[in-house]
């Protein structure tokens, strides 16, 4: 006897950044937090799993290599998706006792420096609740434990994670603020910035910022809830000056705070700052904020912008980092653009050295997990 499901899940990327926690072992955020799902079409982790009675004993394979399972995090899931499908009485009970055997595999380069976690445990728990005929609504508090941003890769669209009060953790959970169709414009580039720095993990950065950083305080009790309910407002409204703003001063305030942590923990280079002027003077070009950085625990950019703006802001992207395999098809990759005529760039932009970023990845909002077959 064999069960074995097969899914998809996405990444997201924070306009609102989760940074802190208040307990480590469930994995309990400081604050609220905010993301977009991108598109699977671009960017997604594929995870199957399979049990079987004659397994004897856990298995997982990431990208074709074996690790190990005794990972606290993925335990702590496994443990909970079996409690859960207990109660849940929904299939089988006698598989929920049988060892499983995962491979999952990401569609994107892991050299990206892209975090695989969301997305990484958003599958493997989806994948595992499909098994075990667990509700979807019920596995957000699950994902979480897991990696904390993994719970919002559970929905489609723009989703807030909300902190939530009670000390077990359930009601802190993702929830959606609204599906993958209801800012179709909306654009997603993100720059890969050449690097070879060896990062301070999210988890340790973040545990460090939280002993350390006198700001972080001061963020996560007057800043993010102010910038929270801004943003939710600004999508709502469909208002791309604010939610752009809002997501920049949001992502400089975290990384502010990521120097104020002591030791600092340094995620953006000199590309990533190049790339912070180089959107400020679009946007002062263009009379408004038409396009938004944020950064994550990296040197990587993440643009938000509109569909009439996507060839105006690579035109800039070309001219300020001009690079020699920019007419290949592997430079730009997801969203085919064509063959766009690019404007010409006025010379206030300066140029900055030659091939700073090794690629682009031009993506959407997208939907959540699905299953495969
Ligand atoms: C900067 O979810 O990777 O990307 O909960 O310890 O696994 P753990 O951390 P993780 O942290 C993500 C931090 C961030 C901001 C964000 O995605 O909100």
């Amino acid at each position: 006897m064999m069960h074995s499901v097969t899914c998809i899940a996405p990444v997201n990327i924070a306009v609102i950044k989760y940074w802190g926690k208040r307990e480590e072992d469930l994995i309990l955020p400081l604050n609220d937090s905010v993301s977009a799902t991108l598109s699977t079409d671009h960017l997604c982790t594929k995870t199957t799993v399979t049990t079987s009675e004659s397994f004897v004993e856990n298995k997982i394979l990431l990208n074709g290599k074996e690790e190990s399972f005794s990972n606290p995090r993925l335990l702590r899931c496994l443990e909970e998706l079996r409690k859960r499908g207990e109660t849940a009485n929904r299939c089988n009970p006698e598989i929920l006792n049988w060892k499983i055997h995962v491979n999952t595999e990401n569609n994107f380069p892991t050299a990206a420096g892209l975090a695989s976690s969301a997305s990484g445990y958003a599958c493997l728990v989806y994948a595992i609740s499909c098994l075990y005929g667990i509700e979807k609504d019920e596995i957000s508090s699950i994902a979480r434990q897991g990696s904390g941003s993994a719970c919002r890769s559970l929905y489609s669209g723009f989703v807030q994670w909300q902190k939530g009060t009670l000390p077990d953790g359930s009601d802190s959970i993702a929830v959606q603020l609204a599906d993958h169709t209801f800012w179709p414009e909306m654009r997603i580039l993100i720059l890969v910035v050449n690097d070879s720095r060896k990062k301070t993990s999210s988890t340790g950065g973040m545990s460090t910022s939280v002993k350390t950083s006198k700001l972080l305080k001061y963020r996560v009790e007057t800043c993010v809830p102010q910038h929270t309910k801004d943003l939710i407002k600004a999508l709502y409204e469909k208002n791309f000056e604010n939610f752009g703003k809002i997501t920049m001063q949001d992502s400089n305030q975290f990384h502010a705070v990521c120097l104020d942590t002591y030791p600092p923990c340094v995620y953006m280079n000199d590309v990533s700052h190049a790339i912070v002027n180089m959107v400020h003077q679009f946007n002062e070009r263009k009379g408004g904020i038409r396009v938004a950085y944020t950064f994550d625990a990296g040197p990587n950019a993440c643009l938000y912008l509109l569909e009439n703006d996507v060839n105006d802001v690579l035109a800039t992207i070309n001219h300020v980092f001009p690079n020699d395999i920019w007419s290949s098809p592997d430079y730009i990759k997801g969203i085919s653009i064509g063959k766009i005529a690019l404007p010409q760039v006025d010379q206030y932009f300066v140029s900055n050295g030659q091939n700073l970023l090794k690629y682009i990845i031009y993506t959407k909002v997208g939907e959540g997990p699905k299953r495969i077959e």
